[in-house]
């Protein structure tokens, strides 16, 4: 079924547990990564990225992703990943999407709110949900424009009340698109925005985190974490020890079909080893 954040992430953000937040690139990653929600009864939420939305048009995705999450047997939420254009926003609200993120993470305090403001007001009359970022999750690779800030507490306060967003995302030393988990995460300071604001909290760059600290951030009030370059270096790693296998096969079909597999079994372990360990499954 199609849900919205506000229909999992408060209660997550209570639990000891958060939902998997995952980037889709298409039909086998969408269908591999449903499958593995699927055969653990827990949610999970699908994430079109700025590459996916530049190469194949964010009504395309919408036009995929929403029929598979309806004709799920678990909550899928359908999200816009950081997207910096009000336009393409509102875009993805006319395709169907379930939720977006507006990212003003790059622009003064006073413009983040206000144009985020916007967007919560158009997304809102028509139950979509928002998530906005404050402070800057820096990139390994890839978007060299993206400044490191760390989220500032008191800014928190006015920009979460202001806003009106559903969920906040912060930057407490997660970077993404690691491939090796040593981000350095300051807990102290998650611990200044949880007093700073009463909203589900976002970690974005999980890959990059030691599976210690995610254990240990997934019972603070972070409720999403989203989740790409593990589920990336799976289906990819796969499919490039097929095609050393078989060297006469070219169908790209093919090669995806026989790596979903290995992406339904890490995003499966992703989506338990965030989900809570006491939440009662789904069914
Ligand atoms: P990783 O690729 O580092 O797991 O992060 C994904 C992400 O945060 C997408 O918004």
């Amino acid at each position: 079924m199609l849900v919205n954040l506000n229909e999992l992430l408060p209660a997550a953000a209570v639990s000891d547990g958060a939902v998997a937040c995952c980037n889709v690139f298409g039909i086998e990653e969408a269908k591999s990564i449903i499958a593995a929600a699927e055969s653990l009864s827990l949610p999970v939420i699908l994430a079109v990225n700025k590459d996916m939305v530049d190469l194949a048009g964010v009504e395309a995705m919408g036009g995929l992703l929403v029929p598979m999450a309806k004709a799920s047997s678990v909550p899928v939420v359908v999200h816009l990943d950081h997207c910096y254009e009000e336009s393409i926003v509102y875009r993805a609200i006319h395709s169907g999407f379930s939720s977006v993120m507006f990212d003003g993470s790059q622009l003064p305090l006073e413009e983040n709110i206000r144009r985020t403001r916007q967007v919560v007001d158009v997304a809102h009359a028509v139950g979509v949900t928002v998530e906005g970022e404050l402070g800057s999750v820096p990139y390994e690779e890839g978007r060299d424009h993206i400044i490191s800030m760390s989220t500032v507490p008191a800014e928190a306060t006015r920009y979460t009340q202001e806003s009106g967003i559903d969920a906040l995302a912060v930057s407490v030393g997660n970077v993404h698109r690691k491939t090796e988990a040593n981000s350095p995460i300051d807990f102290e300071l998650l611990k200044q925005i949880e007093m700073a604001t009463t909203l589900p909290l976002v970690i974005h760059g999980t890959t990059g985190i030691a599976e210690p600290d995610l254990l240990k951030l997934k019972q603070q009030r972070v409720a999403k974490f989203n989740v790409g370059t593990t589920l990336r270096m799976a289906f990819g790693q796969k499919i490039r020890e097929c095609m050393d296998n078989e060297p006469d096969k070219y169908d790209s079909q093919y090669f995806g079909g026989k790596a979903m597999p290995a992406l339904q079994y890490e995003a499966a372990r992703v989506i338990a080893l965030l989900a809570s360990s006491r939440q009662p499954l789904i069914k």
